[in-house]
């Protein structure tokens, strides 16, 4: 898609990027966040006792896109910077590959968390300046789709500043990146931390969707032509009352359908530290009924962490390691359908993976 003379944005999202949502909100199907900044993939390869090389992340990431059959359940995977320039280890290109599996290529575009001076503690994110010609440059390479992550966090405000700035930034982002023909996925991740109840989070939840529909809107930014990536209605990770999968769907399906407008096409969930079975069964709950967009999931350790741990960095283990995947991207596959069931799950699969204050 060429580039445009500003002012002369159509009426709606025609064409290929029209196409390009119908196949990433596909039935059946969701995202592989395989997106970790170098400093974050050097955490979990820590996990396994891997040094943080670029060897290293590149032979995993070329494990997890060459899993036979994962375009069947997978219908985008969003990298990280280095790995949408990188090769394989066989020398393919990690584009092609997703390409030849039927995935489409998606790229993280912000540059991260800083402190927000002058709120209460709280961050914002970074990777407005020179967005433009970044994505102009990811697009020629391969990328088709983008994804912006920015937190807002419950226990040190929210602050209004903190809100604002993040849907402001989100906003900014989703226009530029339309206009350079990537479908952005707007991210304003709330995160876990926190011990209040599940009320909390909704409340919270519907100011910052709130704020994010305006700012885009402010933006002209295009409904129809992106795809959201919350988390979900929980409560916070230290909360005593815990929810049941049904109140979890209660809670995000209400707020989606007091925030969110039908033209959205997808709204693709973060893991955000639940357990891998949590996130499958969660899903599955928000999928018992239908749904006016794709309700579907963009996870990364909610698929990653069994098939990491699996592997250990073993050579031998590959393979063990992609079924194990598979097999984490088969059950959020059912969930999407509303048909998953968590028997037979191992109980690894159950452990939570809540970090405080975790950055992507
Ligand atoms: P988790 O599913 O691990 O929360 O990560 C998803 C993601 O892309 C965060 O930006």
């Amino acid at each position: 898609m060429g580039r445009r003379a500003p002012g002369r944005r159509p009426e709606g999202v025609h064409g290929r990027p029209r196409r390009r949502l119908k196949t990433i909100a596909s039935p059946g199907r969701g995202i592989l966040a395989m997106d970790e900044s170098n400093a974050t993939c050097g955490k979990r390869l820590d996990s396994i006792g891997l040094e943080n090389t670029e060897a290293n992340r590149q032979a995993f990431r070329t494990l997890l896109v060459s899993v036979p059959g994962l375009g069947n359940h997978i219908s985008g995977a969003i990298l990280f910077e280095e790995t949408l320039y990188q090769s394989t280890v066989d020398g393919k290109k990690i584009v092609d590959i997703l390409v030849e599996q039927g995935i489409v290529p998606g790229i993280k575009v912000d540059k991260g968390l800083v402190p927000l001076t002058g709120s209460n503690d709280e961050s914002w994110c970074q990777g407005l300046d020179g967005l433009a010609s970044r994505e102009a440059a990811y697009y020629q390479q391969g990328a088709r789709f983008a994804k912006w992550r920015t937190v807002v966090s419950i226990p040190n405000g929210p602050s209004e500043l903190a809100v604002k700035e993040a849907a402001w930034g989100l906003a900014r982002y989703a226009a530029i990146s339309q206009d350079n023909g990537l479908v952005p996925i707007v991210e304003p991740e709330i995160l876990l931390d926190g011990e209040h109840g599940i009320e909390r989070t909704f409340e919270v939840a519907q100011k910052v969707w709130a704020e994010t529909f305006y700012q885009m809107a402010q933006n002209n930014v295009m409904f129809e032509g992106i795809l959201l990536k919350p988390s979900m209605v929980t409560p916070g990770a230290e909360c005593k009352d815990r929810a049941t999968p049904e109140q979890v769907a209660d809670y995000t399906l209400k707020l989606l359908s007091r925030r969110v407008p039908p033209a959205v096409p997808g709204i693709m969930f973060l893991s955000g530290g639940q357990s891998e079975v949590e996130a499958t069964l969660n899903l599955n709950a928000m999928n018992q009924g239908p749904n006016p967009w794709h309700v579907s999931f963009s996870y990364a350790r909610a698929l990653q962490n069994t098939c990491l741990k699996t592997w250990g960095g073993r050579p031998e283990n590959v393979k063990a390691a992609q079924e194990a995947l598979l097999l984490r991207a088969k059950a959020n596959s059912l969930a999407q359908l509303g048909k998953y069931t968590s028997d037979g799950e191992a109980a690894e699969a159950k452990e939570g993976m809540f970090v405080k204050n975790y950055s992507y």
